[in-house]
């Protein structure tokens, strides 16, 4: 039970681009155990997407993984042949993307999509297929099933269309579901909705998740670990008590310290000073040292590096192991 599912090892995905390569994820390593969600977080351009895209193994050109290991379920999938790849991806791990319109496809039918995920993946004898479709649909909480599996993804509203993305992803029982931003740009009580509805599809299908998303208010609520990514790399990374009660890197307070809260109304709400840099000449030393209060002589000049400072929290940064104080 508490052997990890996903281990990702020093995974390297650069874009080799006419003005330069672009380290979107510069030795990442993440774990995930059966059936705990980890949550991935961090302002956009941070290169979230880019770690899961890598997971599925579809980074396109200039894109490529330079470098690491994605081991699941004890085989390294960068081992793995393409045509391997193809039974894994919606079989035994998932995909939810970030733009759920770009996902489905126009020209079919919403049912018949999801159709084929399962008649790919899974023994349905074919009269069976559309009652299970309809019943998939159901669960995810689309309104007369049996009739809207005809319709096609533009007749769909926004939330609808991620709530059919959801179920194509877990049509085929994932043991790994990769959920991209499942809630961005959706409005408040459908983004609620819908982690009540991965709350629940976690708890019915038993698979791991890894929940991506840019405001840890919205991911803590469905997280047992949180993973805080920076410019390419994982800055800290512990289970929720930690992040919330003692956040150790000064990204991670920065991004608690700029979460909307219903109980202090007064306080207004940081915002992080300046932005990700690009990623092509990053900062050196600690890339987070041209925003951070605290930053040091040290910090641009040497990599702070992922160290354990309590059971199974790590951070990356200097004023933990350098000789310097913390003054949290
Ligand atoms: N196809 C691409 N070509 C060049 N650069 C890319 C491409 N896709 C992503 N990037 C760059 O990689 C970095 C990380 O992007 P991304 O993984 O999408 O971040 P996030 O999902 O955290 O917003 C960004 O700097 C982005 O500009
Ligand atoms: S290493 Fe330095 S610049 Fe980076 S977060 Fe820590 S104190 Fe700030
Ligand atoms: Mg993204």
């Amino acid at each position: 039970m508490n052997e990890s599912l996903l281990s990702i090892n020093n995974l390297k995905t650069y874009f080799y681009t006419e003005e330069g390569v672009v380290k979107a994820v510069d030795n990442v390593n993440l774990k995930i155990k059966k059936e705990e969600v980890l949550g991935l977080v961090g302002e956009s351009g941070c290169g979230k997407s880019t770690t899961a895209i890598s997971i599925m193994r579809l980074i396109r050109a200039p894109g490529k993984i330079a470098g690491g290991e994605i081991w699941f379920d004890g085989e390294d999938l960068l081992k793995k042949s393409e045509g391997k790849m193809r039974k894994i991806r919606g079989g035994k791990i998932s995909m939810i993307f970030q733009n759920p319109m770009s996902s489905l496809n126009p020209v079919f039918t919403v049912g018949g999509q999801i159709a084929e995920a399962i008649k790919l993946h899974q023994n349905v004898q074919k009269r069976e297929i559309k009652e299970k479709v309809a019943e998939i649909l159901d669960k995810v909480g689309i309104p007369d099933p049996s009739e809207r599996l005809e319709d096609y993804p533009h007749e769909y509203s926004g939330g609808m269309a991620q709530r059919a993305m959801i179920a194509m992803a877990l049509s085929c029982n994932p043991e790994l579901l990769v959920a991209d931003e499942p809630t961005t740009n959706l409005d408040v009580t459908i983004q609620a909705q819908i982690l009540e509805l991965m709350k629940a599809l976690r708890k019915d299908f038993g698979a791991s998740i890894l929940l991506i998303g840019h405001d840890l208010g919205v991911i803590s609520e469905l997280c047992d670990k949180i993973a805080v990514m920076y410019a390419g790399k994982i800055v800290e990374n512990s289970d929720l008590t930690g992040i919330f009660k003692k956040p150790k890197h000064p990204y991670t307070q920065a991004l608690l310290e700029s979460i909307p809260r219903l109980d202090v109304e007064t306080e207004r709400l940081r915002i992080i000073p300046g932005t990700v840099p690009r990623l092509i000449n990053p900062p050196s030393g600690c890339r987070f040292h041209p925003r951070c209060e605290h930053a040091m002589k040290i910090c641009s000049e040497q990599e702070p590096l992922l160290t354990e400072i309590e059971k199974e929290h790590t951070v990356a940064c200097h004023l933990y192991t350098s000789n310097s104080k913390p003054s949290h």
